[in-house]
């Protein structure tokens, strides 16, 4: 049975069982880094988070994973996972997160997952969101989703005491970010661009003075902007998020998984509501983690596992033997 913590909430652990499931699907993908099949990396990372997931001691619902029932075979939103005993909850997955830069072996691919108590986390339908975030240390409402670049960069500048020369946005690299890079360097801030993964560049917002990067500005996908706002509960920081459906149909799946006003934006509570712990494990090296080491039958992975409840943040390496038969899918 799971031990129950001395304050309640999410069994304390469960922190242990998530980085595994993180751990089996980055060690799966990993088989997969640079042969330029983002399917059949997705698909390991797939199937080792759900065959991990069905050892773990949860009644698991996944509100956040590879698509509705209709599409994807596995990890579906409304499917029901874990051991089915132990406590209910709802899980989020991005088994591998950055498919294409798994495929090129470049930096930053992580499995993510976090879990909540039931009804914690955002049920966000597969499309893009528009963002921003910044790290712990800044006064509540420094960013705005709605107000103009310039102004925020600004007001994060001020707040962190430094010329708005000093700051430095992360932003996905697409042709639909044009006029925001542009809109960030005639402010006089610095962008750094980044090929894919989200999660990562919201989360290096928490770690400024390591990472260099400041605000995390633009879209990208909405359950992504989940895991990131899971990940800034923990420890700490602020996210904004609004849907941007490219049709109706979009917009009506929107208001079929819950989210009647299509205009709402969500902050940090509304896409993480409970206590909830994340857990990544980087696949290929990156700034954030390393990625799996192979040595013949052994292989070394690198978590960070987060607690909302206590705030406490892991780091957590690992050496596996076995892993030829243990971690094929
Ligand atoms: P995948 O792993 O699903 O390819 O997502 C990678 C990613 O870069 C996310 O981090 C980001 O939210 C999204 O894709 C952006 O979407 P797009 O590539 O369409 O701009």
């Amino acid at each position: 049975m799971a031990l129950e913590t001395h304050n309640g909430g999410l069994e304390r652990v469960l922190v242990l069982e998530v980085t595994r499931v993180t751990e089996a699907a980055a060690i799966a993908a990993a088989r997969f880094r640079g042969r330029g099949n983002e399917k059949a990396a997705d698909k390991a990372a797939v199937d080792a988070m759900r065959r991990e997931l069905a050892l773990c001691e949860i009644r698991g619902t996944v509100v956040i994973g590879e698509g509705e029932m209709d599409e994807a075979p596995m990890l579906y939103i409304g499917e029901k996972v874990g051991s089915g005993t132990g406590p209910e909850v709802d899980i989020a997955v991005d088994p591998l997160e950055g498919t294409t830069i798994c495929a090129k072996a470049m930096p930053n691919a992580l499995a993510v997952l976090a879990i909540s108590e039931r009804g914690g986390l955002l049920h966000a339908p597969d499309m893009y969101m528009n963002k921003i975030a910044v790290g712990p240390g800044y006064p509540e409402g420094v960013i705005d989703l709605d107000a103009p670049t310039i102004e925020n960069l600004m007001a994060v500048a001020k707040a962190k005491g430094v010329p708005v020369s000093e700051i430095t946005a992360c932003i996905l690299d697409r042709p639909r970010h044009a006029a925001l890079i542009k809109a960030v360097r005639d402010a006089g801030a610095g962008v750094q661009l980044i090929p894919d993964g989200d999660i990562a560049g919201v989360i290096w917002t928490t770690d400024s003075r390591e990472t260099g990067i400041d605000i995390y500005m633009g879209s990208g996908g909405a359950p992504e902007g989940v895991l990131a706002a899971a990940a800034l509960r923990c420890i700490g920081g602020q996210i904004q998020g609004r849907l941007m459906p490219s049709n109706d149909e979009e917009t009506a799946r929107a208001a079929k998984m819950g989210i009647p006003d299509i205009n709402r934006k969500f902050l940090l509570e509304d896409m993480a509501s409970a206590d909830v712990i994340f857990s990544a494990t980087g696949i290929t090296d990156g700034s954030l983690l390393d990625g799996v080491h192979f040595r013949g039958d052994f292989a070394e992975t690198e978590s960070v596992v987060m607690r909302s409840k206590t705030g406490t943040v892991r780091r957590i390496k690992t050496s596996f033997r076995n892993v030829g038969t243990r971690y094929i899918g």
